[in-house]
């Protein structure tokens, strides 16, 4: 019997491939599966990629920067969704991802810090954004564990927190119940037939040679790997590269709770230095950025570093157990901003470059990506965001006949 409806367990192609199970093409995969699309998501492990690593603040107001309000709102969007957005994963897959509407407190230990903080609260107030400027007295009165010399800050309540790893776990299952078919293996590359990307083909496996997947649409969601998928035409080649974040966990023993309510951060000798702390006593401390390729390697500089910043904020972090130490990798793209929607080539969509802000756009992606994925139209809060806002490489061209 053949059957033509939408039904994801009917086997035959698939609607849409999504190339990459990190959050992002897992929202995409969910959302997309909710508007009926039959979708099979395709990785070695899916719910891994840089929300492994990621602290999972929601930091839409405290990473503001000169020249970035068009991320803003996208930015703003996405925070305003995740209350509604945690709830509904919670209650598609019984699983938390733990959502803390905790607010955000940013620092300052000199005065170079405080004429940033300054210059931040600024660009805060012009852009319309809730945050109050504390003194060090007040900072420490909510957070006793700063240190004594902290000289102001500001506190921003709207800032809140999400583990990446349960959102992850809670992703992959929601996708799982949608109907999205996981494959657990990787792409070799793009498959283009006509000018058009028909679908991909996965990587050999043993004794097989590699299996085309056919599919109306693909969707590039690899992170920082986006760039490398072979066979894609370079006027669709993603602009992304990889920008190294090292992060530590520590434990918060239950007899020092609570040690932190907040996230606390600062930026110390130019660095971002953030801690993260999660009602199961998980405390996150992070990040480096940096530009060293596709390298993970976890270095003594950089948790020396970590916690060395990170002292000077909290002095008692050196108390607790160091429980992890790991580097990802954020997919950056030239102006930070991530890339959505169609690309040159008909049939390839990409959700990438994300940069520091994948976990906190998780939201507003699905939504974005399932909308031009089901109608063909990019929404309009997305459209600064068309992939086709950089120029495509340089190609030579035939001389016309
Ligand atoms: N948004 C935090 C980070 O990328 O380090």
């Amino acid at each position: 019997m053949h059957s033509h409806g939408h039904d994801p367990n009917s086997g035959g192609a698939p609607d849409v491939v999504v190339v990459g199970g990190g959050v992002i093409g897992l929202v995409t995969a969910w959302r997309a599966a909710q508007r009926g699309l039959r979708v099979t998501v395709v990785d070695p492990e899916p719910g891994g990629g840089a929300a492994r690593v990621a602290a999972g603040m929601l930091a839409a107001v405290t990473e503001l920067h000169h020249g970035e309000q068009t991320l803003l709102a996208l930015n703003l969007a996405s925070a305003r969704r995740y209350p509604a957005f945690a709830a509904e994963l919670e209650e598609a897959t019984g699983l938390g991802v733990g959502f803390r509407p905790c607010g955000t407190l940013a620092v300052a230990l000199d005065a170079d810090d405080r004429a940033h903080l300054r210059e931040l609260h600024a660009l805060q107030r012009r852009s319309g954004l809730e945050s109050e400027w504390l003194t060090g007295r007040e900072c420490r009165r909510l957070e006793p564990m700063l240190a004594p010399g902290v000289r102001g800050g500001l506190r921003v309540d709207g800032d809140h927190q999400v583990d990446p790893r349960r959102l992850a776990r809670a992703l992959v299952a929601a996708c799982e119940r949608a109907g999205v078919t996981l494959l657990r293996t990787s792409v070799r590359e793009l498959l283009v037939r006509g000018d058009r990307a028909r679908g991909v083909v996965l990587a050999d496996t043993e004794g097989s040679a590699g299996t085309e997947l056919a599919a109306g649409q693909v969707v590039l969601a690899a992170g920082s790997l986006s760039g490398r998928l072979a066979g894609v035409p370079a006027e669709a080649v993603p602009p992304v590269r990889p920008v190294k974040g090292q992060v530590l966990r520590l434990t918060v023993p239950a007899a020092y709770a609570p040690f932190l309510s907040r996230t606390v951060r600062a930026v110390v000798r130019g660095g971002n230095v953030y801690l993260v702390p999660r009602e199961n006593g998980e405390l996150v401390v992070g990040a480096t950025s940096e530009e060293m390729g596709w390298d993970t390697t976890v270095t003594a500089g950089g948790v020396y570093e970590l916690l060395r910043d990170a002292h000077e904020l909290i002095p008692g972090i050196t108390e607790l157990p160091l429980t992890e130490t790991r580097a990802g990798l954020r997919p950056a793209s030239p102006d930070n901003a991530p890339l959505l929607g169609p690309t040159a080539l008909p049939g390839l969509h990409l959700a990438t470059g994300h940069h520091r802000n994948g976990v906190l756009l998780t939201p507003v992606t699905g939504d974005v990506m399932a909308e031009v994925l089901t109608t063909g139209v990019l929404p309009s809060d997305a459209r600064p965001f068309t992939p086709r806002r950089f120029p495509a490489p340089v190609v030579r061209e035939e001389q016309p006949a």
